[in-house]
């Protein structure tokens, strides 16, 4: 099993929607999937209860039961455990960090949030996790150029000596029209643009947790039940190879 926290000391940058979103891609490519929902408000389990298909379990729980939570997952066969942290909670985001194979901190590139990105910096860097920043909602282009808030967000975002995710996701209405339905963009809308950055997001999330393919681990405890152990093909490279540069889709 590996485990990704999606964090961001910050309020409202999309944590829960980049949470849920890779959690349907995930599930969607067939992997077993739980969302650890941190946050009181509980905006990823009202996400997962709203929908009427299969989908990723999801379970709301309190920093002290991570660990305890992580372990059954691993036990019960889950491939893949998102943590949906909550705003202005640095115990949460060292927690979930520790916790986490990749650290995924979501931030808008304005120049509130950049402002603010320091202080997620200053939590996660002596924890020496792996991390990359994902600029989401991003404006859209405007005569096939990225506006230059956009640029410079990403020229700051690098300076952190992070990785940049190589896809940006932007502002669009359908990932709150989806949101409400339970419904990833892949899904409510499988042609449109956001569905396309999306998959190049759960691309490059994939590579990060599993760089040689994904490979489902045999379960710890439940030997008996090991027949589960299948390998799936890993989908082409693309630009979210070491070294690309980060590209946000055209609008
Ligand atoms: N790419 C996007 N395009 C359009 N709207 C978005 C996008 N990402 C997030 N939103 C909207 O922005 C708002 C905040 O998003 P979200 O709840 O995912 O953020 P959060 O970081 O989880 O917030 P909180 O800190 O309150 O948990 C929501 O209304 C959501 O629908
Ligand atoms: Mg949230």
């Amino acid at each position: 099993m590996r485990t990704i926290a999606v964090i961001a000391q910050k309020g409202g940058t999309g944590k829960t929607t980049i949470s849920c979103n890779i959690a349907a891609s995930a599930h969607n490519a067939g992997l077993r999937v739980m969302i650890a929902d941190m946050d009181p408000q509980g905006s990823s389990t009202d996400w997962a209860r709203s929908r009427q298909i299969p989908g990723p379990s999801v379970l709301p729980l309190k920093l002290g039961s991570l660990f305890p939570a992580q372990y059954t997952a691993e036990n019960a066969g889950v491939d893949l455990m998102i943590i949906d942290t909550r705003a202005s909670a640095p115990a949460d985001v060292v927690a979930a960090a520790k916790a986490a194979d990749l650290c995924l901190i979501v931030v808008r590139p304005t120049v509130i949030d950049l402002r603010a990105i320091a202080s997620t910096v200053d939590v996660l860097r002596p924890l020496q996790r792996p991390a990359a920043f994902v600029v989401n909602q991003a404006p859209c282009q405007r005569l096939s150029k990225d506006p230059v808030m956009v640029l410079e967000a990403i020229e700051l975002l690098a300076g952190y000596g992070m990785a940049v995710a190589p896809v940006g996701i932007r502002s669009r209405l359908i990932y709150q029209t989806a949101f409400t339905r339970g419904l990833s963009p892949r899904e409510a809308e499988p042609d449109s643009l956001a569905a396309d950055e999306l998959e190049r997001l759960w691309t490059y999330t994939l590579g990060r947790l599993w760089p040689a393919g994904f490979r489902r681990a045999p379960r710890k405890t439940l030997l008996a039940d090991y027949h589960a152990d299948q390998a799936m093909p890993m989908p082409p490279a693309g630009a979210w190879m070491t070294g690309a540069q980060p590209t946000m889709a055209a609008e």
